[in-house]
C-alpha cells in the first residue's frame, strides 16, 4: 500500500459528470457538465483533420496563430496568452507557480468544484468564503479573510454552478483593496453567457490592475469541451511563474488548429451561444412559473437551491433520463441543452411541491 501524504488524502474526489442512468432505457439527456450541446462546426472539424496527419511531431507550446488572434483581440502583447489543456489546467498552474504549503488560496463556496482540489493537491490551504443568502460573491466577506499567508483569490464570474454574476464596479473596488502582492484570479468560463450590462468585465480589470489574470475556456461557448484548450490573459511576471510549472506540450496542434477556426467561425457560434441565452430565459420563466427556486443566471446552466430536497429531486430528474449536477443538501445545477433537452428536463421536474 502506497500512502498518500496528509495534504493529498484530504482532496474530496472530483465527481465528474454523470453520462448514465440505471433502470431508464429511454433517452438520456445529459445536463450535469455545463456543456455545448451543438457539436463542432465543419469548419472547425475540417481543420482538426489537417493537423492530424502531423500527429508524429510534438506540438507547437508557442501556438503561434492562436496566440497572436487572442492578443489581437484583446489588445495584450502575445506574450501575455498563457494556455493550458483547458482552463482548469491554467488554473493549477496559477496556484502551483503562486501558492504552495503554508500559503491561502481563497474563493466563494460554492465555486467551481476544482477549486479546492487544486488548491489542496498544491499543498496550499483552502480558504472557502460562503456565498450571501442570495448566492453571490460576498465580497466584503473575502477582503475581511485575507491574511499575510493569501496569495491567490479566485473570483469565479458568472458563478459555478449558482450563475451568479460579480458586477464590474462592485468588483473593481474590491481588487482595489487587495494588496497588490496577491493574485487576483478572474475565472470567466461562462463569460460568453453573459447579457448583464453591469456585470464584471475580466480584461477590462486586467488593463488597470498588475494584479488581474483572466480565465477563459473553449470548452463551453465554444463547444470544445472534450478536446481541452483553455488560456489565461497574465501579466509577464504571472506568465514567468506559469512557464516554470507548465505540462509541457499540454495544448496539441488539433487544439490549436480547432481554436483558430472558431475564433474565425464566431459568427456561427455567437448565434448558438444566443439560442443558448434564449433557452435559459425561456427555463428560467417555466420554472419559476412552475415555483422552482431557480436562481436567475448568467451563464448556461440554472440552478435550483434545494437544500434538503436535493436528493429527491435528483431522483425524480434520474428517474426520466435526465442527468443533472447535484450537491446534496445544497441544490442542482442544470445545463441548458438543445430544446427538447430543456423540455425533457421541465417535464420531469413538473411543479414545484413543498414538502
Ligand atoms: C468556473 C469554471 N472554470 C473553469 C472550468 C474549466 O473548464 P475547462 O478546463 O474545460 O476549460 C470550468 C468547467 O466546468 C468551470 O466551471
Amino acid at each position: 500500500m502506497i500512502e498518500q501524504p496528509e495534504h493529498i488524502r484530504a482532496i474530496p474526489g472530483y465527481k465528474p459528470g454523470k453520462s448514465t442512468v440505471d433502470g431508464w432505457d429511454g433517452p438520456i439527456h445529459k445536463l450535469s457538465s455545463n456543456e455545448n450541446p451543438y457539436p463542432p462546426l465543419p469548419s472547425v472539424i475540417d481543420a482538426m483533420s489537417e493537423s492530424i496527419g502531423h500527429m508524429h511531431r510534438y506540438p507547437n507550446m508557442a501556438a503561434p496563430q492562436l496566440t497572436q488572434m487572442l492578443a489581437d483581440r484583446y489588445g495584450v502583447a502575445p506574450g501575455n496568452i498563457a494556455f493550458g489543456g483547458g482552463s482548469v489546467e491554467v488554473a493549477a498552474q496559477l496556484i502551483r507557480a503562486f501558492a504552495g504549503a503554508g500559503d491561502e488560496v481563497m474563493y466563494a463556496w460554492r465555486s467551481f468544484e476544482a477549486y479546492p482540489i487544486l488548491t489542496r493537491s498544491a499543498g496550499a490551504t483552502a480558504v472557502q468564503v460562503p456565498l450571501t443568502p442570495d448566492l453571490h460573491h460576498d465580497l466584503p466577506a473575502m477582503l475581511a479573510a485575507i491574511t499575510e499567508r493569501t496569495r491567490v483569490i479566485f473570483i469565479c464570474t458568472p458563478n459555478n454552478p449558482t450563475g451568479t454574476v460579480v458586477g464590474h464596479d462592485e468588483l473593481h473596488a474590491f481588487i482595489a483593496q487587495v494588496p497588490q502582492r496577491i493574485l487576483v484570479v478572474v475565472d470567466e468560463a461562462y463569460v460568453h453567457f453573459q447579457d448583464d450590462p453591469g456585470a464584471a468585465r475580466g480584461i477590462d480589470l486586467f488593463r488597470e490592475f498588475e494584479n488581474v489574470a483572466v480565465l477563459h475556456t473553449f470548452s463551453k461557448a465554444y463547444g470544445l469541451a472534450g478536446l481541452r484548450l483553455g488560456y489565461a490573459v497574465v501579466r509577464d511576471d504571472v506568465m514567468d511563474g506559469l512557464r516554470k510549472v507548465a505540462m509541457p506540450f499540454a495544448v496539441t496542434d488539433i487544439a490549436q488548429a480547432a481554436g483558430v477556426a472558431s475564433l474565425n467561425a464566431e459568427a456561427e457560434l455567437q448565434a448558438r451561444v444566443d439560442t443558448l441565452v434564449a433557452e435559459r430565459a425561456r427555463v428560467t420563466t417555466a420554472l419559476l412559473e412552475a415555483g422552482w427556486p431557480v436562481t436567475p443566471s448568467q451563464a448556461n446552466f440554472v440552478w435550483l437551491q434545494l437544500d434538503d430536497r436535493t436528493d429527491t429531486v435528483q431522483a425524480q430528474l434520474a428517474s426520466r433520463g435526465i442527468i443533472a449536477r447535484p450537491f446534496s443538501g445544497d441544490g442542482i445545477r442544470i445545463s441548458i441543452g438543445d430544446p427538447s433537452a430543456n423540455d425533457a428536463m421541465l417535464s420531469a421536474l413538473g411543479n414545484y411541491t413543498a414538502k
